[in-house]
């Protein structure tokens, strides 16, 4: 269901030391404080980011407000090209035998005008969903490695309850039109789409008995910069009462590390709890065609070549 206002959620931060995690667009917003906590659980953690100074920068500020466990590395990423999210995952595979956390937080929201991306796509179901799927499959040997029966390695969809709010226009992705397709149906067409392959991942990996679980997460309703092209960047006072980024990274980071969780994959969780779905994610055919799509669009024969 699409809740506004959800109720705050807390969690116990506990060591997870000798555990390595990647967080995509994690130099500001929610992605800066999930980096944070998980560096208060002593983990390693990958910032992945566009602008390397500002991931150095926020690893800066961690640091200065006292918090001296884990490690950090900061490393480029740019999700709006499938390029450089190859160059990452090389360059992250050279340096890493395995990962055990991946969390897909990286994203944009109603840009004001359109842009398509280099690889030919709309910028939101670009930056938000394809090439994380890209990156889920590219890193898929280090989860493997990194996921044992007794503790799996986990990805994280930092998706929306927006995804209520989205269909899959199957026949208008690669074919843009403004008047059919408005940049606020793109950002919910987005996080349904990573809220649906969570599923159909899950099921894969499954069969595969591979221990990997995956999770889609809604944050909550957070002020942060993702606002910035709406009208709440005007008003601002209109976000009075909603979660803070330390807030909004705490059902990220339990789906990241919560004990609870261990092999309950393929869920959404919101406010730390199961939620339900959007019934498009249930009609297994609909899932199915997103996955053919996204294979087709990321240029994989098949999601487990890299394995
Ligand atoms: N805030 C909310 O209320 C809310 C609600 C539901 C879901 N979410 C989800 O929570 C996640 C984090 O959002 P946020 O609120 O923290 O937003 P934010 O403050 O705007 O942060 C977005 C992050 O994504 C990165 N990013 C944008 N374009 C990128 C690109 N092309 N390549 C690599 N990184 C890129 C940004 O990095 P740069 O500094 O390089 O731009 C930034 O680190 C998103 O998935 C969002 O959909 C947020």
């Amino acid at each position: 269901m699409f809740v506004l206002f959800g109720s705050y959620s807390f969690l116990d931060l506990f060591p997870k030391p000798n555990r390595i995690a990647i967080v995509t667009g994690g130099s500001r917003g929610i992605g800066a404080k999930v980096v944070k906590q998980l560096l208060q659980c002593d983990m390693e953690v990958i910032l992945a980011c566009r602008v390397i100074s500002l991931g150095e920068n926020i690893i800066h500020q961690i640091r200065e407000s006292g918090v001296t466990s884990g490690r950090a590395k900061v490393y480029k990423l740019d999700n709006s090209s499938l390029e450089s999210v190859k160059k990452f995952a090389k360059q992250i595979k050279a340096d890493y035998d395995k990962i055990h956390v991946l969390i897909n937080n990286a994203a944009v929201m109603f840009p004001t005008s359109y842009k398509n991306t280099e690889d030919g796509y709309e910028e939101q179901w670009m930056i938000n969903y394809l090439s994380h799927f890209l990156l889920m499959s590219l890193l898929l040997p280090l989860l493997k490695t990194g996921g044992h029966p007794e503790e799996c390695s986990r990805i994280v969809n930092v998706t929306s309850c927006a995804h209520d709010l989205g269909t899959i226009n199957f026949d208008y992705i690669n074919n843009f039109d403004k008047k059919i397709l408005c940049r606020h149906d793109s950002y919910g067409q987005s996080k349904l789409a990573q809220t649906m392959s969570t599923i159909t991942l899950q099921k894969l990996f499954k069969n595969k008995s591979l221990n990997i679980l995956v999770y889609s997460v809604h944050p909550g309703i957070v002020k942060t910069d993702l606002f910035q092209d709406t009208v709440l960047a005007w008003n601002k006072w209109l976000m009075v009462g909603w979660k803070t980024a330390d807030q909004g990274a705490t059902p990220v980071i339990y789906a990241a590390i919560s004990k609870d969780l261990e092999k309950k994959g393929g869920i959404y969780i919101s406010n730390c709890k199961e939620m339900a779905v959007p019934s498009l994610a249930l009609e297994e055919e609909v899932r199915e065609r997103l996955f053919e799509l996204s294979l087709k669009q990321t240029h994989l024969k098949n999601f487990f070549q890299y394995l």
